[in-house]
């Protein structure tokens, strides 16, 4: 691949946060009076979550640009008469079974292959320590049948730093109106805990724990939701392979727990600048610019960074085949239990299209040999790995089938489109 010639310019607005946009409609379901949300991710996981809450007695109008949702309180969900839907969304799954698990409610949550083989013990654990009663299937996955009862207070340590995990308990708990403190290894995303604290709960973080009080209501929320950092990572991914040029991503969320792409790219060599910073929403949103040019070096990665990039890990390996050296991830073993075994997906496609990488059991070593690659990735229907390697074919010169392209639709309707506007 010759990047000398390949620039990629321009500006891109990328769509809403994933992970915002599923709290937003949970947030207004749960608030007293009439919430407005702007800039929601119209994508199929969110499209889950709202389906979910209508079954439970929501007003959620169609996603637009612009939506009002008039909120039931506290206390104000009705048992489903249906399966709860989930789609391919663990954040769904996992959120509103602690809504529902909270409201004294029971029903049963589904979702298609991918979700019905992910982790669900994460969420009994904490959710039978409050007194809810939880059944799982023998694997541990979906279906899942949660039976509400009054849950009590909670102070939970989590062997693994999950914001699922994390949000779950603060939501049973918010809605039984009683104490939580959650405990977990390293820091994972904070975004329940910033809206619900712009809404009046009593949210508390210091370096060990998340604390909640119990409130009687939640005001409404006013939110723009910001661009996700995850969306605009691809972009930023293929700037900073290009030649030459310079990209400005509009209006990104960049909340320091969701960062950790941007600075891993920086550590590579690459120039990404943020710019305007300005918080909205209890949310630091900026404009990030990356310029290429650069050359990039291989990096590690481990520890505490590593729920800060989480889900960029698939794109960074496939950054890192054009990148100096070695590239290592370790202590990223979540990735095996995400929408399908990251590890193993993205080794196995960089292998097919000619690129040198290594599993390890909790992480991966990529090599950055620049070469041409050619074939067919096979995204077992995971959005991200489509996304990956969609940024790896548009370098000119590879030639990379997608098996899936329309899985994209799980977090980025658009991605083609924009993929395409700014490399043309
Ligand atoms: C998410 C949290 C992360 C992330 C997922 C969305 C969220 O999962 O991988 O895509 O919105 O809370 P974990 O918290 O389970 O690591």
């Amino acid at each position: 691949m010759s990047r000398a010639g390949f620039r990629v310019d321009g500006e891109l607005r990328v769509p809403g946060d994933k992970s915002i946009s599923h709290r937003s409609l949970i947030g207004a379901t749960i608030a007293s009076g009439v919430s407005r949300v702007r800039g929601i991710l119209p994508s199929a996981d969110v499209h889950s979550t709202a389906g979910v809450l209508r079954a439970l007695g929501a007003a959620i109008p169609p996603l637009a640009d612009s939506i009002e949702i008039t909120g039931l309180g506290l206390r104000g969900l009705r048992a489903p008469s249906v399966d709860l839907d989930c789609g391919n969304s663990g954040t769904s799954a996992r959120l509103l079974s602690g809504v529902v698990a909270g409201s004294g409610l029971s029903a049963r949550f589904v979702g298609d292959a991918s979700l019905s083989r992910r982790p669900m013990r994460r969420v009994k654990a904490p959710l039978e320590q409050m007194g809810a009663t939880i059944e799982l299937p023998p694997h541990g996955g979906l279906p899942m049948t949660v039976r509400g009862s009054t849950l009590h207070e909670i102070d939970f340590r989590s062997a693994i730093a999950s914001a699922q995990v994390k949000s779950c308990i603060l939501l049973a708990a918010l809605t039984a109106g009683v104490e939580a403190t959650v405990r977990e290894p390293s820091r994972s995303r904070d975004h329940t805990e910033r809206m619900l604290a712009a809404m009046g709960a009593e949210v508390w973080t210091n370096d060990e724990a998340v604390l909640l009080f119990p409130v009687s209501q939640l005001q409404p929320l006013d939110l723009e939701v910001p661009g996700d950092p995850s969306s605009a990572a691809f972009f930023a991914g293929l700037a900073s392979l290009a030649g030459g040029g310079e990209l400005l991503l509009r209006r990104v969320g960049v909340n320091e727990t969701r960062t950790g792409f941007f600075a891993a790219l920086r550590e590579m060599g690459a120039s990404v600048e943020l710019e305007s910073s300005v918080r909205e929403s209890g949310e630091w949103v900026a404009d990030v610019r990356v310029s290429g040019g650069a050359t990039l070096r291989g990096i590690s990665i481990s520890g505490e960074a590593i729920p800060t990039l989480i889900d960029e890990l698939p794109l960074l390996a496939a950054i890192a085949v054009y990148a100096e050296g070695e590239t290592r991830v370790t202590g990223a073993e979540e990735l095996r239990v995400k929408e399908s075994d990251r590890i193993a997906a993205v080794v196995q496609n960089l292998r097919t299209v000619g690129a040198e990488a290594e599993e390890l059991p909790d992480g991966f070593v990529v090599r950055g040999t620049s070469p041409t690659l050619r074939g067919r990735a096979v995204t077992h229907g995971d959005h991200r790995l489509a996304m990956a390697f969609g940024v790896l074919g548009a370098l000119p010169g590879n030639e990379i089938a997608v098996d899936d392209p329309d899985c994209v639709m799980v977090s980025y309707p658009g991605f083609w489109t924009d993929l395409e506007r700014v490399t043309s």
